[in-house]
């Protein structure tokens, strides 16, 4: 029998990381190299008791802050109730999430599926369209970041090394350009950009792919891990229209930008697109792992009992802190609070690109926010990203960094943010901007 050594803890944060090295598998990649102990509102605390402003929200997920006490209670008193039933019976906390959430999607989103992840909601969402659509064609945007697991995996296109040595991907998955005012290879604004991307699709369908295949379009309202790209206004509604005149589904991928991380409640409402599948995760739990894919009765009658399904998929505790995560929302008007606190943070960032010729361009809606950096040549500087963001580190801040050339910075922080918060973190990474950039 193998005996499991007893290892006393330690306070050293060096410590720690080696006993991971020796059974954490290293392909899990982290950002940083603290180690937390325990974590409040928007801070986190290390093992060796120092103290971090977090402006990455494990990654765009604890858009309460951390252990927001309404969650927290509603988790526990669940927790003492029923932990799980999975589909062995019913349980109250999932089909009132469920109403909450059709009550806020947009059009007739009214039904609900939940699993655990983003990825597994992007898995059913794409299980959802092929299967009531009978077609098999799926069309991604380069720069989207889907998820991990092989059906999101096919359709991401953020970062090629994602997808290193792990073909053959699924079938019937096409690529087409995410519209990128900066980067647009015709030329920069809207009308060029959009004229770029609807030429390079309707090529596509003629000579590629076509239209009747098409079960549907996977899009980001706003890009995410491709470098929070905000694409020109005119986009889903021209997006939309080209479904509609095809009977393509409209799947939109909420998991980063849905919860009112965009100032709305969902991305989609700064266009009025209605899609026809959307799909959550990240944010809807404050933490607990849950997702959902959200679509119209019309479509989810047609999935026939069975035909999809999850042990864990949408587990009481998980639902009941979705539920307080709701009442939070609302209670505290946190969609307010993103949209104000994210044009006041976006202001000043470009007030200070006006003096930094290295930032290119600062963008973003409410408080995903995205501060592209560049070369005096115009290249992206990711040298310039890891220099901004080991600052803020030293100095007590957490920010985080996306875009297919790592040179974005990512401010992702929690939507309740205080002003002094936001003051402090505004020092913080405008003194980094001076001390490497200036
Ligand atoms: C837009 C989007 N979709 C899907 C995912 C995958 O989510 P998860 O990591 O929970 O599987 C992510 C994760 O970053 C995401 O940003």
């Amino acid at each position: 029998m193998k005996l499991v050594r007893e290892i006393p803890d330690s306070d050293s944060q060096e410590e720690w990381l080696a006993r991971e090295r020796a059974h954490l598998s290293q392909v899990l990649y982290r950002y940083t190299p603290l180690v937390i102990d325990r974590a409040q509102g928007s801070y986190l605390y290390t093992v060796e008791g120092r103290r971090y402003l977090d402006f990455a929200s494990g990654i765009a997920v604890t858009n309460l802050g951390h252990g927001h006490p309404v969650v927290i209670e509603a988790a526990k008193a669940q927790l003492d109730k029923v932990v799980h039933t999975s589909v062995v019976a019913h349980h109250q906390p999932a089909i009132q999430l469920a109403e909450r959430i059709a009550a806020l999607a947009p059009g007739k989103l009214e039904k609900v599926f939940f699993a655990n992840s983003g990825a597994e909601a992007v898995e059913g969402a794409i299980k959802l369209a092929r299967y009531t659509t009978g077609r098999s064609a799926l069309i991604a945007f380069q720069g989207a970041f889907h998820g991990r697991t092989y059906g999101a995996l096919s359709l991401t296109a953020s970062k090629s090394y994602y997808r290193e040595r792990y073909e053959p991907f699924l079938p019937g998955v096409y690529h087409v350009p995410y519209p990128y005012p900066y980067r647009n290879p015709t030329g920069p604004g809207d009308e060029a950009t959009l004229e770029y991307v609807f030429n390079f699709i309707d090529e596509m369908l003629d000579t590629r792919v076509p239209p009747k295949n098409v079960a549907a379009f996977i899009v980001e309202p706003v890009l995410g891990e491709g470098g929070y790209v905000v694409p020109p206004s005119g986009f889903m509604p021209r997006l939309r229209k080209l479904c509609d005149e095809h009977g393509i589904l409209l799947i939109a991928d909420e998991v980063q930008s849905g919860y009112g991380r965009t100032g709305k409640m969902f991305a989609c409402e700064h266009s009025g697109v209605v899609p026809d599948i959307m799909t959550l995760a990240k944010s809807i739990a404050s933490g607990l792992p849950l997702s959902a894919v959200v679509a119209t009765s019309k479509l989810m009658d047609q999935w026939e009992p069975a035909a999809h399904g999850s042990t864990f998929g949408g587990n009481p505790v998980s639902c009941a802190a979705g539920i307080a995560t709701l009442d939070v929302f609302k209670a505290d008007g946190i969609i307010q609070n993103s949209a104000s606190k994210g044009a006041e943070l976006t202001r000043r960032l470009r007030d200070l690109q006006q003096r930094m010729p290295a930032i290119g361009e600062v963008r973003g809606l409410g408080l995903m926010i995205g501060v592209e950096l560049v070369k005096k040549d115009g290249t992206p500087d990711k040298e310039l990203q890891k220099q901004i963001r080991k600052v803020c580190l030293d100095s007590g801040m957490v920010v985080l960094s996306c875009g297919a050339h790592d040179n974005v910075l990512r401010l992702v922080p929690p939507l309740n943010l205080s002003q002094a918060e936001l003051d402090e973190g505004w020092e913080i990474l405008n003194g980094a901007f001076q001390e490497v950039a200036a």
